[in-house]
C-alpha cells in the first residue's frame, strides 16, 4: 500500500520505517528541509535500536522522503499524521499543527483516503480532523478519520512496532478498518514473522499479535489511559518506596511480592527518582485536562504527578542527608537521558537533580553514554563532562546515579572506590544489591531501601542511638 507519514519525530520516522520494512510504499513528509536532507543523505536523527538498518534498507526505494504534503496525500492510500502536540501552558494538548495538516490534506484529496491519527491526541481530535477536512471543501464519501495510536517506548521503539503487544485502531467505519487492517496484516498474519530478514524478536514477544477494532474515540482515550496507568504504576511503587524507608522495609523485596500477582505484574514497577520523557509527564497532565474539559475531575491524576514531583525532592534530601552541607561538593553523577537507553533528556529526572544540585553550589561531572550532547545544548557551562563512569566518580565526594543504563549496573566496583574522594554512592535507580555496596566499603544510599554501610550499620539508621523506627538499638 502507499501511505504517507507526515512528521519525522520519534513516532513519524520510527512507523515511517517499520511501514516500509511491512512491505509498504511509504512516504515521509516534514517541512524541515534540513532535517529531510540529513535523512536522505543517510544520518539517523535519534539514537533508536535498529533504526538505522531499517533506514539503511529501505531509503530510497520504499522509504522516500519530501516536504511536498500535497504530493504525498494524492499519492497515498492512507496518511498517518505523526506531528507534535506539545503541552499549551494549561496542560492540555497544542493541536494546531494537527489543524494545520488536516487543512493540507482536505485541498488534496483526489479518491479514497483514511487519515490516521498517530500522534498522541485527546479524545474527539478525530471529529475535529474529520471537521476540519470538511470544512475546508473534501467530499465526506472521499475520506474517513481513524485513530491508531503507537505504544513505543523510546529506544525500543522499533521492535516494539513490530512486536507489539495489541494493534490499536480505532475506526467508525468499515471501509476505514479493512484499509488499515491491510496495512497490519504482516503483522496480525504472521508473515513478518516468517521473514529471514525480519528485525529479532525482542525476549517477551507473543505474536502474531491481535488486532483490536474500537471506535476511534475509545481509541484515543486508550492511549491517555494506557500512559496515565503506567505513570500511576511508577508512582504507587514509589508512594510504597517511601513507606518502606519509613519503617524499614525493602521495597525490591516488596515488589517481588504484589508483581508476581499477575493481576499486577512486576513490570513498570521500579522505584526510582520519578518518570520523566516525553510521553508520561505530558499525557497525565493532557488526559487530566480532557478529563475536567468533559466534567470528570479526574484527582488521582493529579496525585501521581504530585507524588513524581515530591520523588526528585525526597532524592535531594537523600543526598543533603548523605553529604550533610552542599555548597563546594564534587559530585560525580552517571545519566542525563530520562531513562537508559536513549540520548533523549526530554522532562528528565536526572537533569532536573543536576539543575538543582548545581544551584545548591555543588560541582558536578556527569557521564551518560548517549545524552552528553544534547544535554551541552540547553544546560549551563558549570557542568562538566566525563568520558566514562569512572572518570565522572574521580575525586568526588559521592557519586550519583540517576538513569538506569544497562551499562551502570555493572560497574568495577573495586575501580570505582579507588576513583572517589569518600566511597559514598547514592542511587535513584535502585541499580545495586545494598549489601554488596558494603562489602566494597561502599556507603550506598537508594530508594525504599535502608542504606547501607561498610561497617555493617546501615547508614542513617542510628538517631541519638535508637533505630530510626523508634527502637531502642540491639
Ligand atoms: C512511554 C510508554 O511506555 C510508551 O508506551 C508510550 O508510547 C510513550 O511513553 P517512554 O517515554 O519511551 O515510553 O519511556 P518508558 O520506558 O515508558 O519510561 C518512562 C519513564 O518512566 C522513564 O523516566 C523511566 O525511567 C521511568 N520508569 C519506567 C520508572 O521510573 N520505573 C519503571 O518501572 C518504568
Amino acid at each position: 500500500m502507499r501511505i504517507a507519514v507526515v512528521g519525522s519525530g520519534y513516532v513519524g520516522l520510527v512507523a515511517g520505517a517499520c511501514l516500509a520494512d511491512l512491505g509498504h510504499d511509504v512516504i515521509l513528509v516534514d517541512n524541515d528541509n534540513r532535517k529531510l536532507a540529513a535523512l536522505r543523505n543517510g544520518e539517523t536523527p535519534i539514537h533508536e535500536k535498529f533504526l538505522p538498518e531499517l533506514l539503511q534498507r529501505h531509503r530510497g526505494h520504499r522509504l522516500q522522503f519530501s516536504d511536498n504534503l500535497h504530493e504525498a496525500v494524492r499519492a497515498s492510500s492512507a496518511i498517518f499524521v505523526a506531528v507534535g502536540t506539545p503541552p499549551t501552558e494549561s496542560g492540555d494538548a497544542d493541536l494546531s499543527y494537527v489543524e494545520s495538516v488536516a487543512r493540507e490534506i482536505s485541498g488534496a484529496i483526489n479518491d479514497y483516503k483514511v487519515v490516521v491519527e498517530k500522534s498522541t491526541v485527546p479524545v474527539y481530535t478525530s471529529e475535529w480532523v474529520r471537521r476540519i477536512i470538511l470544512r475546508n471543501g473534501a467530499d465526506p464519501d472521499s475520506f474517513d478519520v481513524a485513530s491508531n495510536p503507537e505504544f513505543l517506548r523510546e529506544g525500543t521503539a522499533v521492535t516494539d512496532f513490530l512486536f507489539p503487544d495489541r494493534i490499536v485502531i480505532g475506526c467508525d467505519t468499515e471501509r476505514s478498518a479493512k484499509v488499515l487492517g491491510e496495512i497490519y496484516e504482516p503483522l496480525t498474519g504472521g508473515a513478518y514473522y516468517q521473514r529471514a530478514d525480519a528485525i529479532p524478536a525482542p525476549d517477551r514477544a507473543s505474536v502474531p499479535p491481535p488486532i483490536i477494532v474500537t471506535s476511534s474515540k475509545s481509541a484515543e482515550l486508550i492511549k491517555h489511559a494506557s500512559n496515565a496507568f503506567l505513570a500511576m504504576k511508577i508512582s504507587f511503587i514509589n508512594a510504597v518506596a517511601s513507606v518502606c524507608e519509613s519503617v524499614g522495609a525493602n521495597v525490591n523485596q516488596v515488589c517481588r511480592g504484589i508483581g508476581t500477582d499477575t493481576r499486577i505484574g512486576p513490570r513498570f514497577l521500579n522505584p526510582g527518582i520519578g518518570y520523566g520523557g516525553s510521553c508520561f509527564p505530558k499525557d497525565v497532565m493532557a488526559f487530566r485536562a480532557v478529563a475536567r474539559e468533559s466534567g470528570y475531575d479526574f484527582r488521582l491524576l493529579d496525585e501521581v504527578m504530585r507524588i513524581n514531583e515530591e520523588q526528585r525532592q525526597r532524592f535531594l534530601r537523600k543526598v543533603r542527608s548523605a553529604l550533610w552541607t552542599l555548597r563546594g561538593k564534587h559530585l560525580g553523577v552517571l545519566g542525563l537521558a530520562f531513562k537508559g537507553g536513549t540520548d533523549d533528556i526530554r522532562e528528565s529526572p536526572a537533569l532536573f537533580l543536576v539543575q538543582a544540585l548545581l544551584q545548591e553550589g555543588c560541582k558536578v561531572t556527569a557521564y551518560d553514554p548517549a545524552a552528553m550532547e544534547r544535554t551541552q545544548e540547553v544546560m549551563n557551562s558549570n557542568l562538566k563532562y566525563a568520558n566514562s563512569p569512572y572518570e565522572a566518580a574521580h575525586g568526588a565526594d559521592a557519586l550519583l546515579i540517576l538513569t538506569e543504563w544497562e551499562e551502570f549496573a555493572n560497574l568495577d566496583l573495586e575501580r570505582l572506590t579507588s576513583e572517589l574522594r569518600y566511597p559514598i554512592v547514592i542511587d535513584g535507580r535502585n541499580l545495586y544489591d545494598p549489601d554488596v555496596m558494603a562489602a566494597h566499603g561502599i556507603t550506598y544510599y537508594s530508594v525504599g531501601r535502608a542504606a547501607s554501610h561498610p561497617d555493617g550499620i546501615p547508614a542513617g539508621a542510628l538517631k541519638n542511638g535508637v533505630m530510626k523506627n523508634g527502637l531502642p538499638k540491639a
